[in-house]
């Protein structure tokens, strides 16, 4: 596929222009329509083929692109690494290429590898779109939380604080690429354990204590522990680090402003959010999600070559 200006793949933001950026999300506001009001399907993807390829799990990321996929009436093959040939041995390339050889036109793939979707985008001829590479990227998730965050202010100039296992977070990067770009400040704050090395060399700030950060800040974006990627005890316990990072209602009341409280999910409550924050009046984790699949639709949408002038029109074509 020929991708228009995005080019083939979307592998992350780390690469994309300021631009860019604004396209995928000026190109997301008519799709929110579609997706939000579940206004019948268009045709925009039709005859397209889609193969969604996940290797980790994913409840938020791998339906919202089912749904971004069928609400642009693209034909759609949900591929599991258990129940596929990838237990018996078989290589990432193989299975692509297999794919490919059924006339496919583009790959979401979700991998616990960093760089395996540029591995397999530089291998096969049809787009690949990362859905979470490791610890590396989410590109689609750092743009449904610009989209978010722009529905309630100008990103530019907004303090967005990152809280929690940033080292691990593949979400943290991509919010991190995404919002400097588009001008934010950015800061990140949690254990030094839980903080990559040189992370303030970016040009985002560090902070040690929750409660610095909530001073700070416009919007609070909160990560779980990644329990999953650990090999060593990077915290005391959960509960120790529920005490001292937690983001609590009561360390929020004690904010000088209302914040913008954000997470990409799946949360842990009780560990790095207190439900009363996560179910709160400035909680807005689902429209994070709701947003996610207008994002999804308009990345499908530009990476297929559609033109981001004629999205707006997509909405009064309905399928026939
Ligand atoms: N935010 C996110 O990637 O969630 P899933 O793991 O459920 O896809």
């Amino acid at each position: 596929m020929s991708g228009g200006r995005l080019g083939k793949d979307l592998l992350g933001l780390e690469h994309l222009s300021a631009d860019d950026i604004r396209l995928i999300l000026d190109t997301a506001e008519p799709f929110k329509e579609i997706s939000e009001r579940a206004i019948k399907k268009v045709p925009v993807l039709r005859g397209k083929t889609i193969v969604n390829l996940f290797f980790e799990p994913s409840t938020r990321t791998r339906i919202s692109f089912e749904f971004a996929e069928k609400r642009l009436s693209a034909d759609t093959v949900n591929v599991a690494s258990a129940g596929s040939s990838v237990v018996k041995g078989e290589t990432l390339v193989d299975t692509a290429r297999n794919l490919e050889a059924m006339r496919i036109d583009m790959v979401v793939m979700r991998h616990g590898a960093s760089g395996a979707a540029r591995f397999l985008g530089e291998r096969i001829e049809s787009s690949v779109i990362n859905a979470g590479d490791g610890k590396h990227e989410h590109p689609t998730q750092g743009l449904l939380d610009l989209l978010t965050i722009r529905d309630h202010r100008p990103i530019a100039g907004t303090k967005v604080c990152i809280v929690g296992d940033v080292l691990h977070s593949r979400v943290a990067r991509s919010n991190i690429w995404g919002l400097l770009k588009l001008g934010a400040e950015v800061a990140v704050c949690g254990p030094q354990t839980l903080l990559p090395l040189g992370i303030g060399e970016l040009g985002v700030r560090v902070f040690r204590r929750v409660e610095e950060a909530i001073e700070w800040a416009d919007v609070l974006n909160v990560l779980r522990l990644q329990l999953e990627r650990m090999q060593a005890g990077y915290v005391p316990s959960t509960r120790e680090y529920y005490r001292v990072f937690g983001v609590t209602l009561e360390r929020l009341e004690r904010a000088p402003r209302d914040l913008i409280i954000m997470h990409p999910g799946p949360m842990n409550r009780g560990v790095e959010i207190d439900s009363r924050v996560a179910d709160g009046p400035h909680a807005v984790i689902l429209d994070q999600v709701t947003n996610g699949v207008a994002v999804r639709m308009a990345v499908l949408y530009l990476l297929a070559g559609g033109r981001p002038e004629l999205a707006e029109s997509a909405k009064g074509a309905p399928e026939r």
